[in-house]
Order: C-alpha cells, then sequence, then structure tokens
C-alpha cells in the first residue's frame, strides 16, 4: 500500500497532539502546535489511515536552514514504511526554499530513528550533552546538506 503526505494545518494541532502524548515524554500541548502550525516559516505533513492521522512530521526554515522539529508514527502504525514518507515529503519541500541544509537532533538510543535519517542521507554532526530529560540523555545533531558538503556553522560539543 503506497502512502501520501499531506500538507498539515492548526485545525490538525489536536491530532498531532495526541500522536505526540503517545511518542515522547514531553509532547507538545495543542496550544504549542496550534502555534507553530499557524508560523509561515513552519511545515507539517501527515499520513492519514481511514480518516486517522497516523503520523506527522514538522519543522521550520530561517535564514537558508531547515530545521525537523520531530517526526512520530503512532505506535500502532508504525514499520509500515510512514516515517520515511513523512521524511521524504518534508525533504522535497524543504529543497524547493533558499535552504541550504536540514538539521535535526535525535536520542542517541533512538536507532529507528537514526537509521531512518541516514537511510534518507542525513550525516552525523555533533552530539548535544544532556540535550534530553526523562530519561536523560545527550543528542545527536545529524543534518542533510543539500549541496552534499558535509560542511557546518555552528557545532558546540561543550554544552
Ligand atoms: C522513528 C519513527 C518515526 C519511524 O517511523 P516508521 O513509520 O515506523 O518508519 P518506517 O516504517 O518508515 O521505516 C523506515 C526506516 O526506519 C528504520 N526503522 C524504523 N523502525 C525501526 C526499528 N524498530 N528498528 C530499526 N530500524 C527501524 C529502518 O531503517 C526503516 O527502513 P526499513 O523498513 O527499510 O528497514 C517511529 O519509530 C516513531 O514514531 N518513533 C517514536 C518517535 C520518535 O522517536 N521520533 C523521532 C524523534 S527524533
Amino acid at each position: 500500500m503506497s502512502y501520501e503526505a499531506l500538507r498539515l494545518s492548526e485545525k490538525d494541532a489536536f491530532a498531532v497532539s495526541e500522536i505526540e502524548k503517545l511518542c515522547f515524554s514531553h509532547p507538545w500541548s495543542e496550544a504549542t502546535l496550534v502555534s507553530e502550525m499557524k508560523d509561515p516559516l513552519s511545515d507539517f505533513f501527515g499520513v492519514f489511515i481511514e480518516d486517522e492521522l497516523a503520523g506527522y512530521i514538522g519543522g521550520r526554515t530561517i535564514a537558508g536552514e531547515t530545521e525537523i522539529f520531530n517526526v512520530a508514527v503512532s505506535p500502532k502504525f508504525r514499520r509500515k514504511g510512514l516515517g520515511r514518507v513523512l521524511i521524504k515529503r518534508f525533504i522535497d519541500e524543504a529543497r524547493k526554499k533558499d535552504t541550504e541544509q536540514i538539521f535535526l537532533e535525535v536520542r542517541t538510543s533512538n536507532l529507528p530513528a537514526i537509521s531512518l535519517y541516514e537511510s534518507e542521507g542525513f550525516a552525523f554532526c555533533g552530539i548535544r550533552k544532556d540535550y534530553y530529560t526523562d530519561p536523560k540523555e545527550n543528542a545527536i545533531l545529524m543534518h542533510l546538506a543539500f549541496d552534499g558538503t558535509m560542511e557546518y556553522e555552528e557545532w558546540d560539543d561543550d554544552e
């Protein structure tokens, strides 16, 4: 079965917040999501299965750099290719913008997500020490550079 990632708007914030609660120890609230989704610099996409939001991705482009806030798929819909559909759509949209690279952070233990990002061309570019809480953990900083270089402007591994 093939899935399509559609652009989301603030009217989808509640459904996104439900996925957040299922997936993260510090889920974004519906109010925060509404505010982010209204931001013209942000892009949110989701895959629906039988009218239910099954997964989403969100991020923002500022001053030539794109950041992915989060990608999450409801546990019952995992391992069906949705995460890949979501990240591919996000990358495609970012390519259309005046952006040089996409950044994201991921828990060092999050092998499913790291594997997904690597397979879509993201590379390691730094560590953010104790970036996460509940549980406390370092973040791996990854990026996808559209010109194919491995250069990046900011990386502080003493943080
Ligand atoms: C990471 C996440 C979004 C992947 O979503 P998904 O729809 O299950 O992923 P897909 O089915 O599209 O799989 C794509 C690739 O991801 C990797 N992957 C996904 N789940 C994996 C697992 N349990 N173990 C190892 N690799 C995994 C594989 O490389 C996979 O490719 P393959 O199927 O060719 O092996 C999902 O596990 C999730 O929502 N996790 C919780 C939220 C989270 O941690 N988000 C990332 C925050 S940085």
